[in-house]
């Protein structure tokens, strides 16, 4: 080992606390960061720790009483390894053990810790390497260590097994890491996607905050990105070719899409049990028959049913404004969604743009109404395939992306709505949450502690911080991480789809990136077609 690398040794430790560092006396804390991969050797082990703190020593308590004043550099350096000295904390996260032959050693977790005086040293590109692995078939690259140039590879098979998180504040890049992730997931087939994009910032290419034109999904992935719209007149813009526009039936609202509505239409308290006795008379066509009362029906049915006249008007009065939207139809077949399940099916993915029906009410109720079918449709699949173990119908893993999360996983609506379901039931029927939010601290605690990975920028917030630690083990470390990063493009990965927790510069999402996930510049096209074509016809001429 280099005494570059090196940068102390162990002195004090305990499992549970983590170990004490003293550093070498030519170590300064301020060439060190809080958060960063360190590496413990030990006499069998090798540790990949985490710094979690940092803290300055003096062996004789008198320097503290009565420091030299105006220290020069030669008293600094007198005292500096003796008298005065710095010391870190740093957390062991994985270990490997050396004593095994090369191809028998695997990353396992930490069961022990070094005795005392093992080196402390920095992290090499190849512990990293050995720590996070190398892009291939599963593995994406997302982005570098701070310190740095080499990819640092999130596992994507791990990553679609269970719901996940995106959090940071507004600016810190959300929207376009989970682009980067999703590009990620599609080009390795690793799962096949529902992107609800309320702010249409997912298909079609649009100027970023740096005044970059980006690409859209569609871009770069031709039809296998199949893109449905609320809007008519949106969809029919030059240069957007979307796929479908969607409408949504009032025989299709649920009793409880609008309690999911409770706070954009201001519904009273009383809106909850109305709904049950028009559900006891009318059942499913309950929304239509209340919206098309007039006052002396809504009278009647008060007397009859027991109600509160005028809380049912008010009622009758909120959900008119859910049947005068744009895209609200009196009837409406099950068979557009249905189709969608069919996409599915066949491996394409599907962004839902709202266009001019951007208001929170538009994105909830009509992401909660498509949801749930697409959702029972993979119920029914994933008990098929129990049943036939035919590969055929093996439902193909399905990730739905929702952002401003926090709106349908509050703690008053989590237990409501399908999107809690999901999270809850983890991946039993193959389908998964990506939310996506800058207010983590509004999402439900039991769900927060349900997301496998978490990938965060940055947060200020206490309770969103908290909130993002849920669950998350040797805290002070990971806290640490999550409040020094900066505040843009880079981000704290967490959990179940990275060995361990680490901080990133996030990879840029330009063309060599489109390039990356195969996106093919105009001559290569003309290639790849002629070369499809030899090989179709090549083949049939053969025979
Ligand atoms: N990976 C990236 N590659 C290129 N530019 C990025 C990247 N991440 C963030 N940016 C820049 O930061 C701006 C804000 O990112 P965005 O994802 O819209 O933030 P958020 O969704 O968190 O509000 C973008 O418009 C873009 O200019
Ligand atoms: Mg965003």
């Amino acid at each position: 080992m280099s005494n570059r690398e090196r940068l102390g040794v162990v002195t004090s430790g305990a499992f549970n606390l983590g170990l004490t560092v003293r550093l070498d006396p030519d170590t300064s804390t301020e060439g060190l960061r809080i958060g960063s991969f360190v590496v413990v050797e030990g006499d069998r082990h090798r540790y990949f720790c985490l710094i979690s703190d940092m803290s300055l020593q003096a062996a004789d308590a008198r320097i503290a009483a009565d420091p030299p004043r105006e220290a020069s550099a030669f008293i600094r350096s007198v005292l500096a390894g003796t008298t005065t000295y710095a010391t870190l904390q740093v957390k062991p996260q994985l270990m490997l053990d050396m004593s095994k032959e090369d191809n028998e050693r695997r990353m396992e977790p930490v069961r022990n810790i070094p005795m005392h005086f093992a080196t402390l040293r920095d992290a090499t590109e190849m512990d990293f390497h050995t720590v996070f692995g190398e892009e291939d078939a599963t593995h994406f690259d997302m982005g570098t260590p701070l310190t740095m140039d080499i990819p640092i590879c999130l596992d994507l098979e791990k990553w679609t097994q269970r719901s996940n998180g995106i959090f940071g504040q507004s600016g810190t890049g959300k929207s376009f890491l989970a682009r980067l992730i999703l590009c990620g997931i599609v080009s390795k087939k690793s799962a096949v996607n529902l992107i609800f994009d309320m702010h249409d910032e997912y298909a079609f290419g649009k100027e970023s905050e740096d005044k970059i034109f980006v690409k859209g999904m569609r871009d770069l992935f031709g039809s296998q990105m199949c893109v449905y719209s609320l809007d008519a007149a949106s969809a029919r813009r030059q240069g957007r070719s979307v796929d479908a526009v969607l409408q949504v039936g009032l025989n299709q609202i649920e009793a409880q899409d609008v309690l999911l509505l409770s706070e954009e239409l201001n519904l009273n308290p009383t809106a909850s049990a109305n709904i049950g006795l028009l559900e006891d008379r009318f059942h499913a066509d309950w929304f239509t028959r209340l919206v098309e009362m007039t006052p002396d029906d809504i009278g009647e049915f008060s007397q009859s049913a027991g109600a509160n006249e005028a809380s049912l008007e008010a009622l009758q009065r909120k959900l008119k404004e859910i049947a005068r939207r744009g895209y609200v139809v009196p009837q409406a077949q099950y068979s557009q969604i249905d189709e969608m399940v069919e996409l599915f099916r066949t491996g394409r993915h599907i962004i839902l743009q709202f266009g001019q029906f951007n208001r929170p009410l538009d994105y909830m109720l009509v992401a909660n109404i498509i949801t749930r079918r697409v959702r029972d449709a993979y119920v029914k699949q994933a008990e098929r395939y129990e049943q036939t173990h035919d590969p055929a119908d093996r439902p193909r893993p399905l990730m739905i992306t929702i952002e401003e999360a926090h709106k349908f996983l509050s703690p008053a609506l989590a237990r409501q709505t399908i999107f809690g379901t999901i999270a809850r039931e983890l991946r039993k029927y193959s389908v998964t949450l990506m939310v996506v939010d800058q207010r983590p601290s509004g999402i439900d605690a039991e769900i927060m502690s349900q997301l496998g990975t978490r990938v965060s920028g940055k947060l200020t917030e206490e309770r969103d911080i908290e909130s993002v630690l849920t669950g998350v083990s040797g805290r002070a470390a990971v806290r640490a991480m999550l409040e020094s990063l900066d505040t843009k493009q880079q981000v704290l990965l967490i959990g179940h789809a990275v060995p361990m927790p680490i901080q990133i510069r996030t990879r840029k999402y330009d063309n060599e990136f489109y390039r990356a996930v195969g996106l093919l510049s105009a001559e290569e096209r003309k290639a790849k077609l002629t070369k499809d074509f030899v090989d179709l016809y090549g083949a049939a001429a053969k025979k």
